[in-house]
């Protein structure tokens, strides 16, 4: 029996598309059912659904064997993974942006951020972990605001000065009057494996890899 862990956000047609090149398909539609696990129709496998920051934790811990996420939840999550393929697919950055207003763009590029506000920049974001690791390479003093959603309007909304968040087709930051400072890393979705379903479960796993893997 192998478990594997789909993330329920927007990257979850192509995740089930991929599992369906391996020969993984659920029983049922994880559009109609409510049901948070499904066998794979006619294998020993079986689906898992979950908020796609919670797949490295589940993968991490033995409970699901492999999964889909962002790289932006791997990195984030810190988690111990064996992440062996790029799935090319859910490109998208993980960026600082700021009001279109604010001086921050300008200082930032300059290297003066947090001179320009005469204290830490607040930022606020998804990915406390991401954003401080960001800061702590320029050197630049950052207080982190951490929100589950929306975040965009932290900054519209004066909770915070910046933000760090996702940025796919750029709508939302142009929708609300803000603009990239700086790309920090650029998102795909990524295969992540148990580092022991790995030795333990190869003979199961390895053809599902290599079929998620292979070129379309
Ligand atoms: C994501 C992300 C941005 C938006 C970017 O949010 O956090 O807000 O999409 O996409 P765009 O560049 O194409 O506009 P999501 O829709 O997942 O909702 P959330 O803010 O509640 O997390």
């Amino acid at each position: 029996m192998i478990t594997v862990a789909l993330p329920k956000g927007r990257t979850l047609g192509a995740t089930l598309d991929r599992f369906a090149r391996a020969g993984l398909v659920p029983e049922e539609d994880f559009s109609t059912t409510r049901k948070l696990i499904v066998p794979a129709r006619g294998t020993q496998a079986r689906f898992v659904l979950l908020k796609d920051p919670d797949v490295p934790l589940y993968v991490e811990r033995g409970a699901a064997d492999l999964g889909v996420c962002g790289l932006d939840h791997v990195l984030e999550s810190g988690a111990d993974l064996l992440v062996p393929v790029d799935l090319g697919f859910g490109a998208c950055r993980l960026s600082l942006a700021a009001p279109r207003s604010s001086g921050l763009l300008q200082a930032w590029r300059d290297g003066e951020s947090g001179a320009e506000v005469g204290r830490s920049l607040r930022v606020a974001t998804k990915y406390p972990r991401l954003t401080a690791r960001a800061f702590a390479r320029r050197g630049v003093p950052v207080d982190i605001v951490r929100l589950s959603g929306s975040v965009e309007l932290a900054a519209v909304a004066n909770l915070a000065d910046a933000i760090v968040d996702l940025v796919e087709t750029g709508r939302t930051l142009e929708q609300n009057g803000l603009a990239v400072v700086e790309d920090l890393l650029q998102v795909t979705a990524r295969l992540v494996v148990n580092r022991a379903s790995y030795r333990l479960k190869l003979e199961e796993l390895l053809p599902v890899l290599e079929r998620m893997g292979a070129p379309a």
